[in-house]
């Protein structure tokens, strides 16, 4: 992720006074947390809004006539209208809750799916986590239409000329990642978006991994589609957004069906509520929404490009000291990566490292991160993965290097 040097320094002491769960001890060592590509922690602020709603103001909304209802109305309409500015989209019609990236996505296979006929193609690329692929899958199955993938090279980047020459007339859809949740590469998504939409194509971006890091601005991307999760940035599991640009969505038909999505309701038949409810069928998660304001709230206060400049400072830290380790190699070294480090250390199980960080109180995922193709591309089982956030410190990336040389020396 690009630097941004003109950003106020982060206080990250005080900052992580904000997330007590990082206060822990986890095996008789200070927990260091370092799996937050996975899932990030949470804030007071956040815990705080969604208590204050559930203490003071829940009932369902949309529906009621009474007082608690429209508060719960208001808060929850209130959290879509920060969403909106987050992302910087045009109108509140265009913010869809879901349960999170994957069902966001499963929404536009759907929806926008049933355009699809047999021969057309949806492009995606071998960086993909599971999420933006099986999907993608079943829509191939179920309409008769063909998935393409654009390479990436050793360093984990896309092959821009393959990807360019397999945009084609056939293709009705480009579903790529912002940032590789396995590599960490960021794809220079501005360029795809332009060579898709200069074709008349459609884009959606996953970007799971890239909003908890940097801003996104989904007008000056000029995507279709942005999807993204609560629980990554800093708000609550269960909560995740759509971004549809407005002319898009305004033509899809509905995805699940129920309460909330109708207008009327017949026995002759049904007719649809306005955007965004159209795509929100039955009781939302509104405690989840309040939260993931408020966690946008959050970073919006510490601001983005200060969180971008602190972690990318943690990223060159703990690669120049994880490159000083004998046998490490790292997996993704594109030139452009958000802060996270998948690594391999020759003779050891990228399990057994999770399990040996684990009992020095650092967290790390192992395995193939939802990202089983990648791992094919690199001939591997898996990779160890260090991810970091803000709150995360040199200290505990010491830590981890600590971990690492005791599971070397457990194995030598
Ligand atoms: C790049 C990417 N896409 C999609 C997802 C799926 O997110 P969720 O499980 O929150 O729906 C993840 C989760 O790790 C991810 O990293």
């Amino acid at each position: 992720m690009s630097l941004v040097t003109a950003s106020p320094p982060l206080d990250v002491e005080a900052v992580r006074g904000d997330f007590p769960i990082l206060a822990q001890q986890v095996n008789g060592h200070p927990l260091a947390y370092l799996d937050n590509a996975a899932s990030s922690q949470r804030p007071l602020q956040v815990l705080e809004a969604m208590q204050n709603y559930y203490t003071h103001d829940h009932a369902n909304v949309h529906r009621g006539v009474h007082s608690l209802s429209h508060r719960a109305t208001d808060h929850y309409e209130a959290a879509r209208e920060t969403v909106r500015a987050f992302v910087n989209a045009a109108s509140v019609r265009e913010i869809i809750f879901t349960r999170g990236t994957t069902e966001a996505i499963n929404l536009v296979a759907f929806s926008f799916g049933q355009r699809l006929q047999a021969g057309d193609e949806i492009l995606i690329t071998a960086m993909e986590h599971h999420s933006n692929i099986v999907p993608w899958q079943l829509l191939c199955e179920r309409s008769g239409a063909v998935l393409r993938v654009a390479p990436i090279n050793d360093a984990g980047e896309l092959v821009l000329a393959e990807f360019m020459a397999l945009l084609g007339p056939r293709t009705k859809l480009v579903a790529v990642t912002h940032v590789s949740n396995a590599l960490g590469t960021v794809n220079p998504v501005k360029v795809l978006i332009a060579a898709a939409r200069s074709r008349g194509i459609p884009v959606l971006l996953d970007g799971a991994q890239a909003i908890p890091h940097q801003a996104v601005d989904v007008r000056d991307l000029d995507c279709d589609f942005y999807a993204f999760s609560g629980h990554k940035m800093c708000g609550p599991t269960g909560i995740g957004v759509l971004y549809g640009r407005e002319a898009m969505l305004q033509d899809l038909p509905p995805f699940q069906s129920g309460g909330d999505m109708i207008l009327t309701v017949s026995f002759k038949g049904t007719t649809y509520n306005e955007l965004p409810y159209r795509f929100e069928a039955g009781t939302p998660h509104i405690a989840g929404a309040i939260g993931l304001a408020a966690a946008m709230n959050y970073l919006t206060r510490l601001g983005l490009p200060s969180i971008a400049a602190w972690e990318a400072g943690l990223l060159s830290y703990a690669t120049g000291l994880l490159l000083q380790l004998p046998g490490l190699s790292i997996v993704g070294t594109a030139r452009d990566k958000a802060s996270l480090v998948s690594f391999n250390i020759a003779g050891i199980h990228p399990h057994d490292l999770g399990t040996i960080l684990d009992q020095r109180g650092v967290a790390i995922r192992a395995g193939h991160h939802c990202a089983m193709p990648v791992m094919e591309r690199f001939g591997l089982a898996g990779t160890a993965r260090a991810s970091f956030a803000f709150y995360n410190t040199r200290g505990e990336i010491d830590q981890l290097l600590d971990a690492l040389r005791l599971a070397q020396r457990m194995f030598a």
